[in-house]
C-alpha cells in the first residue's frame, strides 16, 4: 500500500509497536512514507521483533532499534529515548501507541483499585513519561533542512472514549480524556520551540484488542451500530491521519483531538 504521506525523512518513535494493531500500521506506515530511522517499543518482546520484520519488508535498508519494556516504567522510558538521541543524533516524530482497554467492561463499584492503577498507568502515565523524554530530546535539536518550521512532532492515541462517555468504561475513558487534556497543554507550552503536539482519537479500529476474545467483540457491536459508518475501522486509516499529523502537511495543526471514528462522535 502506498503511502500518502512523502519525505517523513527525520527519526521517528513509536511506542505499543507490536504485532498487528495501530502502532504496528504507523511503524510500517513510516517505512512507506520515506522514514530510514525507525525506533519501536512495546512490552512484548516476541510481537516487537514481528513488527521489526515487517518494516524491513517494506524497506529493508531502514535503520531500526527496538527494545521491549513497560511503557510505565520511568527508568526504561527515560533510558530507551536518550538511545534513540544517541543512535539516531535525532527525534523528529514520536507516536505514542501503547494502551489498554481492560478485558471486560466495570461500572465503577465493580472496579478494582489495582485494575484502576494499571489502566491509568499504562494508558496515561505511559504517554505522559514518553511525551515528556521525546520533548526532552526534540528540545536539543534544530529542525531539519528539509522542514525548517518543525523541531519535532508527537502524535498521542488517545480515543473516542477520551470525548464522550460509554457504559462500564470509565477508568478507560478518563486515561484517554487525560491524555487529549495533556496533548493540548503540551501543545500550549511548546508551541514557541517549533514542536507540535496533536492526539487521534480512534473509534472501533479491527485489531488485537478488539477481536483477540468473543466476548470482547460481543461488547463492541453497539458501539460498532452507533457509528453512522456502521464497520470497524482499519489500522491504516488511523496511521494514515497520524502520518499526516506528523508531516509538515500539518504545520498550522497543534494541540487538536483527530477523531477518526466513522462518525460515532457525531451522533
Ligand atoms: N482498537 C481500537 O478500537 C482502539 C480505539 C481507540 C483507541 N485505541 C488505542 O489505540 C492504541 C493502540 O491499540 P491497538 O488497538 O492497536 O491495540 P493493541 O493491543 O494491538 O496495541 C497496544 C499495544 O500496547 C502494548 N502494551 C500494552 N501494555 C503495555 C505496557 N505496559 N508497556 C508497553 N506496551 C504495552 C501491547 O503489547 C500492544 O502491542 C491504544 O492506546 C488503544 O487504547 C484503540
Amino acid at each position: 500500500m502506498a503511502s500518502i504521506v512523502k519525505h517523513l525523512l527525520g527519526v521517528a518513535v513509536i511506542t505499543g509497536a507490536g504485532g498487528t494493531g495501530i502502532g504496528a500500521a504507523v511503524a510500517k506506515g513510516f517505512a512507506r512514507s520515506g522514514c530510514t530511522r525507525i525506533a519501536i517499543t512495546d512490552i512484548n518482546s516476541k510481537t516487537l521483533s514481528q513488527t521489526k520484520e515487517a518494516i524491513l519488508s517494506v524497506n529493508p535498508s531502514v535503520r531500526i532499534l527496538d527494545r521491549s519494556g513497560d511503557i510505565a516504567d520511568e527508568i526504561f522510558i527515560d533510558s530507551f529515548h536518550e538511545e534513540v538521541f544517541s543512535r539516531f543524533s535525532r527525534l523528529d516524530y514520536a507516536v505514542n501507541c501503547a494502551g489498554v482497554l481492560g478485558s471486560k467492561t466495570l461500572k465503577a463499584v465493580e472496579m478494582e483499585t489495582g485494575e484502576f492503577d494499571r489502566l491509568n498507568s499504562i494508558n496515561y502515565r505511559g504517554s505522559w513519561l514518553s511525551c515528556r523524554a521525546q520533548l526532552r530530546n526534540m528540545l536539543k535539536q534544530e529542525p531539519l533542512d528539509e522542514q525548517p518550521k518543525q523541531r519535532g512532532a508527537i502524535v498521542n492515541i488517545a480515543s473516542q472514549l477520551g470525548i464522550v462517555g460509554r457504559p462500564g468504561a470509565a477508568a478507560y475513558c478518563a486515561s484517554k480524556a487525560a491524555i487529549i487534556n495533556m496533548t493540548r497543554s503540551n501543545a500550549i507550552d511548546y508551541s514557541e520551540n517549533g514542536i507540535r503536539v496533536n492526539c487521534v482519537c480512534p473509534g472501533v479500529i479491527e485489531t488485537p484488542m478488539t477481536t483477540t476474545s468473543p466476548e470482547m467483540v460481543e461488547a463492541l457491536k453497539p458501539a460498532i451500530d452507533i457509528a453512522p459508518m456502521k464497520r470497524m475501522g482499519t489500522v491504516d486509516e488511523v496511521s494514515n491521519a497520524v502520518l499526516f499529523l506528523c508531516s509538515t502537511q500539518a504545520s498550522f495543526i497543534q494541540g487538536h483531538a483527530l477523531v477518526v471514528d466513522g462518525g460515532y462522535t457525531i451522533n
